[in-house]
């Protein structure tokens, strides 16, 4: 399949990392280093840090975006963020259902999808992880476990609103372990994940469908991950705290 149907994404996950001022300080120094990118530069931070790191991307390529958010508007959710929250203050795009979410806040693939819908409902774009734990991959069953997570996640999602959905492959051992899935694995089920979204949708929806690898994608291993024909892009949580590091991933998926 031609790769240059769909849009490269390179997307940070900071995680739980960073104050405001730092978020600032990370923003002007990723900024001259991907000003040139020819893939859409995306750094999801805290909530906390939105503010300032869309101060510091004003005027520049560097999208910003939030890690989760809730399915109802508002409400008595405490502790929670609502989606027209995040687009009130100029937010478009939001990470949901991530595996930390899923084994240590309880979320479920029902509970992704309820998000899902609201975020779109709301007019974000959404990145939607899926991705198998290690003894699923070892008992065989990958394609079924991720087919499952991104058969559930898109229930009542239109067929015009997937082009407001990107799906991050993310196999949950190699997350933050420095253990990479070989270019053939994350293809494989990339290639997977497509295959998937054309069954529910058709094949134009899936041919233009950005599908990210991330876990444990660095500065040294993205070049090979992104060349693969059905890995557009990176979800990249530890590498994208470095500004260098981020740079170098960003120039391989303008390249790849
Ligand atoms: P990692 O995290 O790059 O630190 O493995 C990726 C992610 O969780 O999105």
């Amino acid at each position: 399949m031609n790769k240059t149907l769909r849009r490269a994404v390179i997307a940070g996950n900071w995680k739980m990392n960073k104050t405001p001022a730092e978020a600032k300080a990370l923003v002007e120094a990723i900024r001259p280093l991907v000003k040139d990118a020819g893939c859409t530069v995306l750094v999801c931070t805290p909530f906390v840090d939105l503010a300032a790191a869309l101060q510091a991307a004003e005027g520049s390529n560097i999208e910003v975006g939030a890690q989760n958010c809730h399915f109802e508007a508002s409400g008595a959710f405490t502790g929670e963020i609502s989606a027209p929250m995040l687009t009130s203050m100029g937010i478009r795009t939001v990470i949901l259902g991530h595996s930390e979410r899923r084994q240590y806040f309880g979320e479920t693939d029902q509970t992704v999808n309820l998000r899902l819908k609201a975020a779109l409902a709301a007019g974000m774009q959404v990145i939607l992880c899926v991705g198998e734990k290690l003894e699923e991959r070892e008992e065989g069953i990958t394609g079924e476990i991720v087919s499952m997570q991104v058969k559930i996640a898109l229930q009542g999602v239109s067929k015009e609103e997937m082009a407001r959905v990107i799906i991050a492959y993310e196999p949950v051992w190699a997350i933050g372990t420095g253990k990479t899935a070989t270019s053939a694995q994350a293809n494989e089920v990339c290639h997977e994940i497509r295959e998937v979204v054309a069954g529910l949708y058709d094949r134009a929806t899936a041919d233009g469908l950005t599908i990210q690898y991330g876990g444990s994608m660095n500065a040294k291993n993205a070049a090979e991950l992104l060349a693969q024909p059905d890995v557009d892009g990176g979800l990249i949580g530890g590498a994208s705290l470095k500004a260098e590091d981020f740079a170098v991933i960003v120039k391989a998926a303008t390249e790849g």
